[in-house]
């Protein structure tokens, strides 16, 4: 499990390096764990218009859905900060924002599963896990829409 989560996180902080964060230079990776093993990363991608930014968690899950793996989530690890001069992110926990919970809750339900969501700093030191149910409780998502039971 431990080795699993590390990995997660080590694939999220890959994910991170490829971030286009140029307004905020705040670079955050996520990683999402299929049911099968594989992972899928995404990374923050800023624009000229900063309300256009799309975050981590959400380039994630757009490439879980376009391939067809809106059900298979199992997991989740987010890790990001400002790169200091050597590329390291810092010591602090990353959290999803709330657009993002709303967005993983959507892919979770789908999975029929209460993921976990485990929050990194970029250098490991601290990582806070969740229940998505956790971070977003009473959450709407498709049940509420009669999508699934
Ligand atoms: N960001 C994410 O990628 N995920 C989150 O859950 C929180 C915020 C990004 C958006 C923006 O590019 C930068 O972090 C600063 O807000």
């Amino acid at each position: 499990m431990t080795d699993d989560r590390d990995a997660l996180i080590d694939a999220a902080r890959d994910a991170a390096t490829r971030a286009y964060a140029p307004y905020s230079g705040f670079h955050v990776g996520a990683a999402l764990l299929l049911k099968n093993g594989d992972v899928v990363t995404g990374a923050n991608v800023e624009n000229a218009s900063y309300g256009l930014t799309l975050c981590a968690e959400t380039v994630a899950v757009a490439k879980i859905v376009n391939e067809g793996w809106i059900g298979e989530l199992a997991e989740v690890a987010i890790v990001g900060g400002r790169p200091d001069g050597d590329g390291l992110l810092g010591t602090d926990p990353v959290n999803p924002c709330g657009r993002c919970r709303q967005i993983l809750n959507e892919a979770a339900e789908r999975s029929q599963t209460d993921i976990l969501v485990h929050c990194a700093s970029g250098d490991g030191s601290t990582v806070q896990t969740y229940k998505l149910s956790e971070l977003l409780p009473a959450a709407f998502g498709p049940k509420d829409l009669g999508l699934i039971d």
